[in-house]
């Protein structure tokens, strides 16, 4: 355990880092890829450009400084964090280099300010922390690799099939090039893939959920296609799983990772998705339609238009089929042919309310960041205490949470 001079001046400095975690973020990855440019191959490059990532980092091991004593209390934070550390494959010898940079960034930006002492007893702390993270990963990766179908770092798997949706989203049919069995996994997990993709530069790394339920011989993601608008160009992987991978050809995939799934089998669920956001969920849905009847199901999915809606046919006749479950559909643009659905616009305050099964009630969402954003606010607004909500982000964790 630390000393108590170091737990005092890390509790008593923490805000400070965190005010400034923004320009320390920058300021941090400039230096580290100058120190180690293979990192290029391992951080999410388009998640750089757009400011996304850069304080996600230094601003968790600032909030971890402020609990060092109880580091239990930030325990999902840290579940999430190693879940993805583990997808991804960040191994112990990659802590110390991202700990001095840190403090260089620290010093960098904060000048006189960060003195020797907080310095150290900030490089005392990170020591720590990282002990934690390590020591979680190091049983994620023996968990991982050992458990039946399990395996180390990336496997070879090959399309199996290439599925279209929707006009933007197109499901991948994974088999695994070995012949070998195949992990299972928890409805709502994500598998990781490391893209090596013709013309880049780099390597890309990229998480998408499992679509359909556990159980299977195959693994299923599906992909929206993210086309060039503005300014922004086109997405990397996903038009290049949507345009240039074929059935046939090979990817690299690490296990299902993820600490989104569900909680309990008794309690009724309401899943709400927008958009993309719908594979994790429908995952969860096949489970219980597979293999818990008893579970009352609501599905509640926002898309614009029966042209951006994914698995339509498919979860009405789930719908249809089985009595525990009832689908309700919003269409924000819906097009003059549009029929099937349940209500124009956004989803609202009002259409939660009146889908409220029970007093025990979980929800599970997921979907952009706006949305998601105000399902939140919704909730709270209708008093869900937090124990019962629980969302899946695409994006930087600390997106959802400094908002
Ligand atoms: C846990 C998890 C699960 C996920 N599950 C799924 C899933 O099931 N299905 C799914 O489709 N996705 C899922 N995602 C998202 C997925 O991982 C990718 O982020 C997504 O496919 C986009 O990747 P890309 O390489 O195509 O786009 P990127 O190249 O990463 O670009 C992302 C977006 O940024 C825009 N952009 C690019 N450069 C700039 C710039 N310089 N300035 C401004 N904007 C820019 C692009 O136009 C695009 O809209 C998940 C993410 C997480 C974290
Ligand atoms: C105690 C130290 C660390 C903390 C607190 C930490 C924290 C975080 C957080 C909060 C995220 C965002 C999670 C998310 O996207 O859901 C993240 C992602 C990530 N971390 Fe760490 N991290 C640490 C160490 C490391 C190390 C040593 C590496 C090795 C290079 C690393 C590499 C990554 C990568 C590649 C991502 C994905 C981000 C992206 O590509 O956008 N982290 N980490």
């Amino acid at each position: 355990m630390l000393d108590n001079e170091t737990i005092n001046i890390v509790q008593s400095t923490a805000p400070i880092l965190k005010e400034n975690s923004k320009q320390i973020g920058q300021r941090f990855y400039q230096l580290l890829y100058s120190k180690a440019p293979e990192l290029y191959n391992v951080f999410n490059q388009t998640n750089q450009k757009k400011g996304i990532q850069q304080e996600a980092l230094g601003y968790s091991v600032y909030a971890a400084g402020e609990h060092i004593t109880n580091l239990d209390a930030i325990k999902p934070v840290i579940e999430r964090i190693t879940q993805k550390h583990r997808a991804i494959g960040i191994k112990p010898e990659q802590y110390p280099i991202v700990g001095e940079t840190l403090l260089h960034a620290v010093k960098d930006v904060l000048g006189e300010a960060a003195t020797d002492e907080i310095l150290d007893a900030w490089g005392k702390a990170y020591g720590y922390i990282a002990d934690a993270f390590i020591q979680i990963e190091k049983e994620l990766y023996q968990e991982t690799a050992h458990q039946s179908g399990g395996w180390e770092d990336y496997r070879a798997f090959y399309i199996k099939n290439k599925v279209k949706e929707s006009d933007v989203v197109t499901s991948f049919y994974l088999k695994p090039k070995d012949g070998q069995p195949i992990a299972t996994y928890k409805a709502g997990q994500y598998l990781t893939i490391k893209a090596e993709i013709p013309g880049e530069k780099y390597t890309h790394i990229r998480h998408y959920s499992l679509s359909d339920a556990p159980g299977k011989d195959y693994y299923r993601i599906s992909v929206k296609r993210e086309d060039a608008h503005g300014d922004a160009p086109a997405g990397i992987v996903s038009n290049y799983l949507h345009n240039q991978v074929q059935e046939g050809d090979t990817l690299q995939f690490s296990a299902p990772a993820g600490d989104f799934v569900l909680k309990t089998a008794k309690n009724p669920v309401v899943l709400i998705s927008g958009g993309i956001g719908i594979t994790p969920l429908l995952s969860m849905l096949n489970r219980t339609v597979e293999q818990n009847q008893n579970q009352e199901v609501t599905f509640i999915h926002a898309t614009t238009n029966s042209q951006t809606h994914a698995f339509k046919d498919y979860v009405a006749k789930l719908a249809h089929n089985n009595k525990n479950i009832k689908s309700i559909v919003c269409y924000s643009a819906p097009t003059k042919e549009d029929q099937h659905f349940d209500k124009k616009g956004f989803i609202d305050l009002e259409l939660l309310e009146a889908n409220l099964p029970s007093n025990e009630v979980d929800f599970y969402f997921c979907g952009p960041i706006p949305f998601m954003q105000a399902i939140n606010k919704m909730l709270k607004q209708l008093n869900i205490s937090s124990d019962h909500i629980y969302y899946e982000v695409f994006s930087p964790i600390a997106m959802l949470e400094n908002e």
